[in-house]
C-alpha cells in the first residue's frame, strides 16, 4: 500500500502507521505543500493523510488515481474536502471528532478572557516599559461573570463552551437548527433565534461548520445587531465571519472587541484587523495541546489503516461510499 502524510504530525500517529507500513512516505518539511507538489505526491497513492490546509478536490483525487481508497483528514472540520467529488469516486473520507472538543472549548474561553480583560494589549504595554504604576483608568475591560453567553451552534464544541460558563454564573443562549436538550437541562440554556442571540449576548461564540449557509453568517448587518459592549469569539472557521465587515465594525466600535483563531483567507489576516487593539488573534491553534494533537494524529492514522484494510473507518464522514461498497459485495 502506498501511503503519504502531507506534513509531520505527532509521533503517536506516525508510530501507528509505521507498525503496519514501515515505509510510508511523508513530507519531511514542517510547511504546507504547494498545490503542484501535492498533486505530484498523490500519484498512485492508496491512502492519504491530509491536513485542513490541503485542498482535496476532484482534480487531486484524479491525480491520485482510481486505486485511492481513503483520505484521512487530520481535523474535525472537513471543509477542505470536496465531499461529493470524493463520494462520486468512491473514496472514503474521515475526520477526527471528539478528541479536540475540550481543547477547543478551552481555547474559546482563553480568547474570551483575553479580549474582555485586554490581556495581550496590556502585556505589550508592560513589556514596552510603559507601566508607571497602578492607574484607576488603565485597561478597563468587560465583565464576564453574570453576563450572557451566546453560543452559535450547540454541537460538541459549542456545548462544551456553554458548559464551562457554569463557573461564571452566566446566562446562556444558543442558536441551532436542533435543540440541545442536555444543555437546556444541565445549565438552563435557552434556544433562541439567531437575531435574538445577537441582540442579547455579551459574548457571541461561533461553533458552526463552514457550509454555504454559514459563510459570512457574521456580516455587517449581524454585527450591527450586537450590543456595542459585546465581544465576538471565533474558533470555528474563518469564512463564517466577513472579516472586512468585522474590521470596519471594530474600528468604529460597533462592538467592543473580537477574538479570532481562524481567518477568512488563512494564513492571511485582514490588514484592518492587524492594526486594531480591540482584537485578539491566534494562529488557528485552538486544538493545539500536546495530548490533543497526539490524539488527532492517532485517530487519523487508525482511520487510514482501517480504510486500507477494507474495514469501515471509525470516523467515516461519507457513509454513502461504504453503503455502496456493501451493496456491491
Ligand atoms: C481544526 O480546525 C479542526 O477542524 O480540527
Amino acid at each position: 500500500m502506498k501511503i503519504y502524510v502531507t506534513r509531520p504530525i505527532p509521533e503517536a500517529g506516525l508510530n501507528i502507521l509505521r507498525q503496519t507500513y514501515p515505509h510510508f512516505t511523508m513530507n519531511p518539511e514542517d510547511r504546507v505543500l504547494t498545490r503542484p507538489e501535492l498533486l505530484a505526491k498523490v500519484k498512485g497513492l492508496d491512502g492519504l493523510l491530509s491536513l485542513l490546509t490541503d485542498k482535496i478536490d476532484g482534480e487531486l483525487l484524479d491525480a491520485a488515481g482510481p486505486q485511492l481508497k481513503i483520505v484521512a483528514n487530520h481535523a474535525v472540520g472537513f471543509d477542505n474536502v470536496d465531499l461529493p467529488a470524493a463520494t462520486a469516486r468512491g473514496v472514503l473520507i474521515t475526520n477526527t471528532p471528539g478528541v479536540l472538543t475540550e481543547a477547543t472549548a478551552d481555547h474559546a474561553w482563553a480568547l474570551l478572557f483575553a479580549v474582555a480583560r485586554r490581556i495581550p494589549e496590556s502585556e505589550v504595554f508592560l513589556r514596552a516599559g510603559k507601566f508607571q504604576g497602578w492607574g484607576p483608568l488603565m485597561f478597563l475591560g468587560g465583565d464576564i461573570t453574570g453576563r450572557t453567553l451566546g453560543v452559535v451552534g450547540a454541537g460538541r464544541i459549542g456545548q462544551h463552551v456553554a458548559l464551562r460558563s457554569r463557573g461564571f454564573s452566566m446566562r446562556v443562549l444558543y442558536s441551532d437548527e436542533v435543540a440541545n436538550l442536555n444543555l437546556e437541562k444541565e445549565i438552563g440554556a435557552r434556544r433562541v433565534a439567531f437575531e435574538e442571540l445577537l441582540q442579547e449576548a455579551d459574548f457571541v461564540s461561533l461553533h458552526v461548520p463552514l457550509l454555504p449557509g454559514t459563510k459570512h453568517l457574521i456580516n455587517a448587518a449581524a454585527l450591527k445587531k450586537m450590543k456595542p459592549t459585546a465581544y465576538l469569539i471565533n474558533t470555528s472557521r474563518g469564512p463564517v465571519v466577513d472579516e472586512a465587515a468585522l474590521a470596519e465594525a471594530l474600528r468604529n466600535h460597533v462592538i467592543a472587541g473580537a477574538a479570532l483563531d481562524v481567518f477568512e483567507n488563512e494564513p492571511a489576516v485582514h490588514p484592518g484587523l492587524l492594526e486594531l487593539d480591540n482584537v485578539v488573534l491566534t494562529p488557528h491553534t485552538a486544538s493545539a495541546t500536546i495530548a490533543t494533537r497526539s490524539n488527532m494524529a492517532s485517530m487519523a492514522a487508525n482511520n487510514l489503516l482501517a480504510g486500507l484494510r477494507g474495514e469501515k473507518p471509525p470516523n467515516l464522514v461519507n457513509e454513502e461510499v461504504w453503503e455502496k461498497r456493501r451493496q456491491i459485495s
